[in-house]
């Protein structure tokens, strides 16, 4: 059976997106189809619809989402109709050398449905992210569910499913920050909030927001910083080892993903510190840094894939933290909007006035 269901298509590169009737397949082996509760829109939904992804248009968007199963294929064991789940964008494969060495958060074989969603005339879609969650009803695979508790609010778990996780994942996974580190994250959007939010979980005890925008910088206290350093009018280097004793902080966090905020990052850490690099550079970006810093400052330079997260044991393990009240989550939800609202929410995303806006389905 084909499911018709409205969904959010970017069809065209830069043109507005349209909410279109697409057909989604039942599910065959190893797929599981949804139906989505909420979810977030992120910068990745406008960079696919501007083009800066791939040209593989048209697109569905959406990929920060819960929902509840509502069929699997045949074989899928991990998860069954009705079951409340976050969907991710990073499936593990189980078989490729990253699993088998018994690493498989950093999985290399990650996969998605293999059925396409189509337009009504056939035309194939690329679902954002192997997910496509701004729609009614989406096709994955099963693997990219992780079951959660069902009381836990889908609009803030949902976030999970990407920044929010990047950004968590980045202090706790990547980072490895401990009780008692001191934390400097650059960057305090989605991401760098949730990092933020990450090192206090952790037990960072001095924790530096730093930013070029003062509104972010206030935000960032109430999500767990200690401090703040506004960038555009003061050295974030100086002023970092300035609140650490004039060390450095033992872990320092890139959540812009540009060679400064890099190299600010690389120089702001104490000796045999780390960095931890989770915003996403662009393709022309090139990094300069002298060798013998590299080598004599010691430590280690991580990057961060989509926080390093392993979905089946940090998202019921976050949510958990949630419903405890350890991990403010709601914080990360600026408002709630319907499936026709998603280029007023690109707007307000390019604003910088939302957090994130999560569609309510
Ligand atoms: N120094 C410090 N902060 C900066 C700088 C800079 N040079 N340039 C931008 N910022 C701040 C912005 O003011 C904003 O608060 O970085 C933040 C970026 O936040 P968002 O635009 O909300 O982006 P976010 O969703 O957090 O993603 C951050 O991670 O997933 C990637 O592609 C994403 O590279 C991006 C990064
Ligand atoms: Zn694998
Ligand atoms: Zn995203």
């Amino acid at each position: 059976m084909v499911h018709k269901v409205q969904g959010v298509v970017a069809r065209f590169k830069g043109a507005p997106v349209t909410l279109e009737t697409i057909l989604v397949p039942d599910p065959g082996p190893g797929e599981a189809l949804v139906d989505i509760i909420t979810s977030g829109v992120c910068h990745t939904d406008l960079h696919y619809k501007l083009g800066q992804i791939s040209d593989d248009f048209p697109f569905l968007l959406g990929h920060e989402a819960t929902g509840v199963v509502s069929a699997v294929g045949p074989d899928v064991t991990e998860v069954a109709p009705g079951d409340r789940v976050i969907l991710n964008w990073r499936a593990v494969c189980g078989e490729c050398r990253a699993c088998r060495r018994g690493r498989p958060q950093y999985c290399f074989n990650t996969h998605n449905a293999t059925q396409k969603m189509t337009l009504e005339d056939g035309t194939e879609l690329t679902p954002a992210l192997g997910i496509g969650a701004f729609a009614e009803k989406t096709l994955v695979a099963a693997g990219q569910c992780t079951k959660v508790d069902p009381e836990a609010d889908a609009a803030a778990v949902g976030l999970l499913g990407c920044g929010v996780m990047a950004g968590i994942g980045a202090a706790l996974n990547t980072g490895g920050v401990q009780r008692g580190d001191s934390v400097a994250v650059i960057g305090c959007g989605g991401v760098g909030s949730a990092a933020i939010a990450g090192a206090a979980l952790a037990g960072a005890t001095t924790i530096i927001a730093v930013d070029i925008n003062d509104t972010k910088l206030d935000r960032a206290l109430t999500m767990g910083a200690t401090d703040t350093v506004n960038s555009s009018e003061n050295d974030p280097v100086e002023a970092i080892r300035a609140l650490t004793g004039g060390f450095g902080a033992d872990v320092v966090i890139d959540a812009v993903g540009r060679p400064e905020t890099y190299q600010q990052a690389f120089y702001a850490r104490d000796l045999a510190g780390t960095v931890v690099l989770v915003g996403v550079p662009s393709p022309e970006m090139t990094l300069e840094l002298p060798l013998l810093d590299v080598f004599g400052r010691g430590g280690s330079l991580k990057s961060s894939w989509y926080g390093d997260c392993l979905p089946s044991r940090d998202f019921p393990m976050l949510v958990s933290l949630y419903q405890q009240g350890r991990l403010d989550l709601d914080a990360f939800v600026s408002e709630r909007i319907g499936i026709g609202q998603i280029e007023e929410a690109f707007d307000k995303m390019r604003e910088g006035t939302v957090l994130r806006s999560v569609v309510e389905l």
